[in-house]
């Protein structure tokens, strides 16, 4: 919860005790807690400059902001602190038992001693700088990188032969994968033409069952029979236009891999969201309902596309800092999912008008493993720009 910052009174030389409410915005300073305190409502509190060494069990302490405030041997048990912040907090030796401790901040903080679940909080962090940052931060190097253009609805034939030659003779040993994602109608044209070249095909959808009264779809096997390889699912348009929801991108994204494709999966947040606050949300939910029942031996051959829905064909493009920061909440998920294994094999495409000039600073970035390009796909020189930038990236 936000404090409402019009709303703070101050409560002052006040005795907190059991089942005791501050919540909405109070400050409060110079008071003095009992030992051991449960069931009280500080949602939203502000607590400065006071002795909080208490035992706080069953309490509600989301959104709250400690600062100066000395914890050193507090207990928070069976408690929410999710959300809150903690500046200048001296937490040495602090236990906290079973509580939600999700979006906290520290800073400025004394933590030795302190413990999560019976975890000592310094030995926590270092364990997650050793096995999480330092080395996602090493996979890059061993991560595939995958440029994918999705052609969308362009493109006769005769046009996608003509696009597919010129690639053709400008990647000849791109340091990266290559993924040319065309109308089903180009499928075959694609095939032939990129035969004994490293450019691999991928269609842009498929149905979920195999065969059957589904008028206008097409099944993973009938693209698996032709020599398709990869194939891209939940792409924002199919989930604006066409009525596509996680629920079927995840049987799809089932379906495609029992057959043996190797499925994009999209994600992203629209605009709305994206100002509500709520993109770490939205991506979680889809991460996990998209990926549901879906084993981390096959996560390892899907490919993650993260692309805001506002980024989509409107020119603008997502900071690298953006991308970057949701390419690494997406594997940090993942993590949380699958385990960092599985988390670290993963590609994680960005998409959302990527082009010749941006793409370099965007593949710079640690988590962005690749790039899931429309229009500038359908222009080979900017096309292989892009994929040139891949392989410095
Ligand atoms: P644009 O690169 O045209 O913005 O499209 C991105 C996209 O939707 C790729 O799937």
């Amino acid at each position: 919860m936000e404090l409402n910052k019009e709303k703070i009174t101050l409560i002052a030389d006040c005795e907190v005790t059991d089942k005791s409410k501050t919540a909405g915005g109070a400050v409060v300073r110079t008071s003095k807690f009992c030992a051991d305190i449960s069931e009280c409502d500080f949602e939203g509190s502000c607590f400065v400059q006071t002795n909080l060494c208490a035992t706080f069990k069953c309490s509600d302490m989301s959104g709250d902001y400690f600062e100066e405030v000395d914890l050193s041997g507090a207990g928070f048990e069976r408690s929410d602190v999710s959300g809150a912040e903690f500046n200048e907090v001296n937490l040495s030796g602090a236990a906290i038992i079973d509580s939600d401790m999700s979006g906290i901040e520290i800073s400025g903080c004394k933590l030795d001693g302190m413990t999560i679940d019976g975890f000592n909080v310094r030995e926590l962090i270092e364990f997650y700088k050793k096995n999480h940052k330092e080395n996602f931060d090493m996979k890059k190097n061993v991560r595939k990188a995958v440029i994918a253009g999705n052609w969308k609805m362009n493109k006769t034939r005769p046009e996608a032969k003509a696009l597919l030659e010129e690639l053709k003779g400008k990647v000849s040993d791109p340091g990266c994968e290559v993924i040319a994602c065309v109308p089903f109608t180009n499928l075959e044209t694609a095939i032939e033409a990129t035969k004994g070249t490293p450019i691999k095909v991928g269609a842009q959808n498929c149905h979920f069952e195999k065969s059957g009264a589904f008028t206008g779809e097409i099944s993973a096997d009938m693209l698996v029979e032709m020599g398709v390889e990869y194939v891209v699912l939940g792409h924002s348009e199919r989930r604006q236009y066409f009525g596509e929801t996680d629920e079927t991108v995840n049987k799809r994204t089932r379906a495609a891999l029992a057959a043996g494709l190797k499925p994009i999966v999209c994600v992203g947040e629209l605009l709305w969201e994206r100002e509500c606050n709520i993109t770490e949300e939205v991506i979680a939910r889809q991460i996990k309902l998209d990926f549901y029942a879906v084993s981390a031996e096959e996560l390892k051959k899907c490919i993650i596309a993260y692309e805001p829905v506002w980024a989509i064909g409107t020119g603008k493009t997502a900071t690298a800092d953006q991308a970057e920061e949701v390419c690494a909440f997406i594997r940090a998920t993942l993590a949380k999912l699958y385990g960092a294994d599985a988390a670290e094999a993963v590609t994680i495409q960005y998409g959302g008008s990527m082009n010749a000039g941006n793409a370099e600073e965007l593949l710079s970035k640690v988590n962005v493993d690749g790039g899931l390009i429309g229009g500038a796909s359908l222009k080979a020189a900017d096309f292989n720009t892009i994929i040139e930038a891949a392989t410095k990236g």
